[in-house]
């Protein structure tokens, strides 16, 4: 099949990025397809770091074609600047298509989000305050501006200034600084001279790609447990992080799907507010954060930390129909004696297997662990599954068999080289 799809199976930032980075060794054609610049996607290659928000991770590879679908929101100036700095490092950007119908986020939609979470008390969802919510709403109540507006100077203008004015009553209204217009049009204006060059029609693009037999491969951001249907609402983000989103957020039929691939952190993550059965809040729990470097690539923040919630993945890469697994930071598990995996929630003295829709009953859910035992050595220079120490072998085989698929690549490190195939 031309189009194989790798989406993060948890809360995000399971290493998708050096995922994307690692396949695009054999791909013609990279495509996000939602979200926005609340997405942090490192790849690490020799001693450069690159931390990508919306050009897509096949852009180091050259010859590798990348677009940005239909389905994500757009901070031009954000997208402007993240190039200029691709260009600066000596990275060719000049590929990079950006998607005519995908919606644009300005700054009153990141004012918004902002403001949103500052009133929200107990429901803050801790989110990147990148307008990503604002954004979608737009879309939804069908007042959004989208990419090929930004081919249309006097069209946009005016649009922007509508919709900016609009949402300075509500920021008058909620007792905050309007936003200049005139100023801010200026920014957007620059931003609009630099995209529009880039702007076309992706859905065209990628169908003709896939007629002409290319190699496809749609990058997902954050995970599946932050889809705005499937994930632990309404602590999500505003998009559908699952595999299906690559569809309707890249306009790719069904029929041509090939491999999904889940990306799975050997351990859990989440940054921002709401449930996490597992979270762990001691020393195990900072000994993942300290070695597994797990502060936010967007925004900084720790990451919440805890064991393996195979409930949770599990039902993520149902979802998503993962095939593939690719399993990662296997190394940042290397030195403790012992490992939990969470098989099971007691809710209300209840046991279940399954994932539960209400956040309340998610909120007290006690995970129900098993305990494998530790490897206590290093993986990271270990470059096939027989030379793996054989503890690691049966976690990893454990975490496939509880999520129901096949192991296909390991990672035990940042680096392109920690990685290899199952
Ligand atoms: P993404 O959002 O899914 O692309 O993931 P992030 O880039 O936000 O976070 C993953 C972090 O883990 C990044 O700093 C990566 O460089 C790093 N990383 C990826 N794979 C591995 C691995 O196997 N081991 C270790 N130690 N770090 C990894
Ligand atoms: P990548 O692609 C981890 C989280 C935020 C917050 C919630 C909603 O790097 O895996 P939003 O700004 O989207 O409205 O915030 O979603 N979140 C992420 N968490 N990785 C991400 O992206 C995330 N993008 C959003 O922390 O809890
Ligand atoms: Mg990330």
């Amino acid at each position: 099949m031309p189009v194989d799809i790798l989406v993060g199976t948890q809360w995000g930032d399971e290493g998708k990025g050096k995922l994307i980075d690692v396949l695009t060794r054999d791909v013609d054609m990279v495509v996000r397809f939602q979200g926005g610049n609340n997405a942090g996607h490192t790849v690490e290659i020799g001693s450069e770091k690159y931390v990508l928000h919306l050009v897509p991770s096949g852009i180091f590879r050259p010859g590798v074609q990348c677009l940005i679908g239909n389905g994500v929101v757009v901070d031009p100036i954000g997208l402007m600047q993240e190039m200029q700095d691709l260009a600066r490092r000596g990275i060719d950007v000049a590929g990079v298509e950006l998607s005519n119908r995908a919606h644009l986020i300005f700054e009153y939609h990141k004012r918004a989000d902002a403001l949103r979470e500052s009133g929200a008390g107990a429901m803050k969802i801790g989110t990147t305050k990148r307008g990503i919510g604002p954004a979608y709403a737009d879309k939804a109540h069908r007042c959004g501006i989208r990419g090929i507006a930004l081919t249309e100077p006097e069209r946009l203008e005016r649009l922007f200034r509508e919709q900016a004015a609009k949402y300075n009553r509500l920021f008058v209204e909620a007792g905050i600084d309007p936003l200049d217009i005139d100023a801010e049009w200026l920014k957007v204006a620059e931003a609009a001279r630099y995209l529009a060059p880039y702007v076309g029609d992706t859905v065209v693009s990628i169908n003709e790609a896939i007629r002409a037999g290319k190699k496809i491969l749609c990058e997902g951001a954050q995970g599946g447990l932050l889809d705005i249907d499937h994930g632990t609402y309404p602590f999500v983000t505003s998009s559908n992080t699952v595999a299906g989103g690559a569809c309707t957020g890249a306009g790719i039929a069904p029929r041509h799907v090939g491999d999904v691939w889940g990306v799975l952190k050997a351990y859990t993550t989440r940054v921002g507010e709401g449930p996490f059965p597992t979270e762990l809040f001691d020393q195990a729990g900072e000994t993942l954060r300290q070695v597994g470097r797990e502060f936010g690539a967007t925004t900084g923040r720790p990451r919440r930390c805890g064991w393996f919630d195979a409930v949770a993945a599990g039902y993520s890469c149902m979802i998503s129909g993962v095939n593939k697994l690719a399993i990662t930071k296997l190394d940042v598990l290397d030195q403790l004696p012992e490992l939990g995996i969470c098989t099971a929630y007691e809710v209300d003295g209840v046991q279940t297997p399954y994932f539960p829709a209400s956040t309340e009953a998610l909120a007290k859910a006690k995970p129900v662990y098993e305990w494998l035992p530790g490897w206590q050595c290093s993986t990271e220079d270990v470059s096939c599954w027989e030379d793996l120490p054989e503890n690691a072998r049966r976690y990893l085989q454990r975490l496939a068999e509880l999520v129901r698929a096949e192991i296909a690549i390991v990672s035990v490190g940042p680096r392109r080289d920690q990685t290899f195939e199952v």
